[in-house]
């Protein structure tokens, strides 16, 4: 029997992965499929301190490998979300990530010290992949100075593990990890969608409402892989990785490159139980290669070539 345990920046889990916010609902949809059991956490999908529609349709659309999705972060409030929401999430047992967003730092930190102070939330997972019209409409995230600005409103305000959702398309991941090590952040999670656009070209018009959006699923995995692995060897915070996990191979890569867990996104719409197939093809794997604990997974790559 494998220790399946890990812990993530002070959130204990019982198996390294999780559900990616967005994606597992409010995760009470899918429990009539799920043995949340084998499910180290769910994300839940991201709110912000007062209700948003997010954005017109159509918001998303399938394209080669993956999904295209504009979604425009729709959610009830954080509130809302602790009053109505987290009730039926609390009755799953499986520790909650809420996941967080703001228009302004302040909206961040607020957002999040209600979440916080919510009984049944674990922890608080920062999207920073959202613009910042102060900055030009430019992503909290898109910057190391932005960045640790809301990171440091946000550590002020919350006492639970906080863990920072940052963007892919960075040149470099390092800064951003040194600005959430300053900051006091506990964990990173990689990657968010990586922007991207469809184009109907009999109707020479964008697809999506919002004509561009965010890739996710298969696609985008190996690029994934490459920013967990980097940053890895940038800093020492724990990793929460997804991007195109959809078998335990995916998961069991991200770890070797440095993930202490793994999250399941668009995967899910397609097979519900991918987390927990997921979570019991690592059970085997250690078994097979002589790992006694999932944990050693992490960072366990040979980098000598074959
Ligand atoms: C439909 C959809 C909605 C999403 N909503 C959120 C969200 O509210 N907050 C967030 O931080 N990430 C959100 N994401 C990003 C995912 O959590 C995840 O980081 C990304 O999709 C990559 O993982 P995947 O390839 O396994 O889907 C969303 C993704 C999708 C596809």
């Amino acid at each position: 029997m494998t220790d399946m345990t890990v812990d993530l920046g002070g959130l204990e889990m019982r198996t390294p992965v999780a559900t990616a916010s967005g994606t597992f609902g409010y995760g009470r949809e899918y429990a009539e499929m799920v043995d949340y059991s084998r499910i180290g956490a769910i994300t839940a999908k991201g709110v912000r301190m007062v209700p948003w529609p997010g954005n017109p349709m159509p918001r998303h659309c399938e394209v080669p490998g993956g999904l295209l999705n504009a979604i425009g972060l729709q959610g009830p409030g954080a509130e809302h979300f602790v009053k109505w929401t987290l009730p039926q999430l609390r009755a799953l047992d499986v520790p909650v990530i809420a996941n967080v967003w703001g228009a302004s730092v302040e909206e961040y930190a607020q957002a999040a010290a209600v979440l916080d102070a919510a009984a049944g939330v674990s922890a608080i997972e920062v999207n920073v992949s959202c613009p910042n019209v102060k900055e030009g409409g430019h992503t909290f995230g898109s910057s190391p100075r932005i960045l640790a600005e809301t990171v440091r409103a946000v550590r002020a305000a919350v006492k639970k593990p906080l863990i920072v959702k940052l963007a892919p398309n960075v040149p470099d991941i390092a800064p951003y990890i040194h600005a959430l090590e300053d900051e006091g952040a506990d964990a990173v999670s990689l990657i968010n969608t990586i922007p991207a656009m469809a184009i109907d070209i009999e109707k020479r018009r964008p697809v999506l409402a919002n004509r561009t959006g965010g890739l996710s699923g298969r696609c985008v995995h190996p690029a994934a892989v490459k920013i967990v692995y980097d940053a890895y060897r940038a800093g020492k915070l724990p990793i929460l990785a997804m991007g195109g996990v959809y078998g335990p191979e995916d998961a069991i890569e991200f770890m070797l490159a440095g993930a202490t867990a793994v999250a399941v996104g668009t995967a899910t719409f397609t097979d519900p139980s991918t987390a927990v197939r997921i979570a019991d093809g690592i059970d085997r794997y250690c078994g097979r290669h002589g790992f006694s604990a999932a944990r050693e997974l992490t960072g366990a790559l040979l980098e000598t070539a074959p």
